[in-house]
């Protein structure tokens, strides 16, 4: 089997590809533009393996996805490509309009050229995943989750792009029957993510002795899920959900940001006791910063149906998981510094009128 996974080399694709090659036979061509976002040294040790292919490409090319399906003639394919930073998309909503929508536009159409073509066999089996997020649910009031049913009700640019596209593959299961799948997942955290998010940003910052900024009084809530485990889900629905359904995959690990950052400064206060005479803990970096414009209180996800469904259960806690993430930080700095380019530097975004 061969698989067609868009921005393959970004954080949640980059670990997926590394998991689906170490636990399947299958192929993988990986389709990505290498925006500031997708970063081939994320694939490194890949670069030897037979059973994977990269492509440079842009989803929003027609011309060029239709000459990849063509050439590599895929069973299944998974689209992670997106912009995906919500202090990015608020400052610069164009690019985040271009991929999430218009691209996922552009990729379902040449899917449905592709899909109408083949053989009853290969018909019957080839599946579109769209890989998107529980921003587009909103924000959720204290003790309800997010079902697949709940209501969408996206706050920030990046969110409403991608409920945008959650729509689009929808209506081409409804209208034309492609055969469609769509996981909505919690935040991610793990090796490999780019360090404008906050788990690596305030590992970053702290090694640095740089302030720890927190929005807001850091009591927004997130449900957090280690990469492997978004990674895991995704190989089971690509391989068993059922045609047309959608799938909310979460860690039931609530936390606010505010005790995410006092957990990373705890766990590093252990194991690299900051080089800065003035700094006891890594907590003394901590500095309360202006919100984010239009910042969701609370997202938690009900992952019942999948696990239910799909016997899908996360594997990691979020203490085992975040103590696996700052020690891949610590070890992994080289990759940090190559990944940051000129263009990016920690600086602070989505706060500019
Ligand atoms: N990170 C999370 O916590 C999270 C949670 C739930 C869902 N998601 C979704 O999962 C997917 C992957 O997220 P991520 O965190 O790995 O994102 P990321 O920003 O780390 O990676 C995105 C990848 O897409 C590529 N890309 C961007 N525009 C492209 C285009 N026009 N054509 C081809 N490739 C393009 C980039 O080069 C990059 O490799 C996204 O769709 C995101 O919405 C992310």
């Amino acid at each position: 089997m061969n698989i067609l996974i868009t921005g393959g080399a970004g954080f949640i694709g980059s670990n997926f590809i590394r998991y689906i090659l170490h636990s399947t036979d299958y192929q993988v061509i990986n389709v990505d533009k290498l925006t500031y976002a997708g970063n081939l040294d994320s694939l490194i040790d890949l670069n030897e393996n037979n059973s994977y292919i990269f492509e440079l490409a842009d989803i929003c090319n027609k011309k060029e996805l239709s000459r990849l399906f063509d050439k590599y003639r895929p069973d299944k394919v998974m689209h992670l490509a997106a912009e995906s930073h919500v202090d990015r998309s608020i400052d610069s909503p164009m690019e985040f309009i271009n991929t999430n929508i218009l691209g996922t536009y552009v990729l379902l159409e040449v899917s449905r050229n592709y899909w109408m073509k083949l053989d009853d066999d290969k018909k019957n089996k080839f599946r579109f995943h769209h890989i998107s997020t529980d921003e587009v649910y909103g924000s959720l009031a204290k003790d309800d989750l997010f079902t697949e049913l709940s209501p969408y009700k996206p706050s920030s640019p990046y969110a409403s792009s991608k409920a945008s596209s959650d729509h689009l593959v929808r209506a081409w299961y409804s209208t034309y029957g492609l055969p469609i799948l769509i996981t909505n997942c919690s935040n991610n955290y793990g090796p490999y993510q780019f360090p404008e998010k906050l788990i690596p940003i305030i590992i970053l910052n702290a090694l640095n002795g740089k302030k720890l900024p927190i929005y807001g009084d850091g009591m927004q809530v997130r449900d957090w899920l280690y990469v492997e485990d978004h990674a895991r889900a995704l190989l089971i629905v690509i391989e068993k959900g059922g045609v047309g359904e959608t799938y909310n995959i979460g860690g039931s690990n609530e936390k606010t940001n505010l005790e995410v950052v006092n957990e990373i400064c705890v766990i590093l206060d252990e194991l690299i006791p900051s080089k800065f005479k003035e700094i006891i803990s890594y907590t003394d970096l901590i500095e309360f910063v202006s919100d984010r414009p239009g910042h969701d209180i609370r997202y938690a996800i009900d992952a019942s149906k999948i696990n239910k469904e799909l016997n899908w259960s996360p594997s990691e806690t979020f203490e085992t998981g975040l103590r696996k993430t700052v020690e891949w930080y610590l070890v992994n700095n080289e990759w940090c510094s190559r990944v940051l380019n000129g263009d990016y530097r920690y600086q602070r975004l989505g706060i500019k009128n």
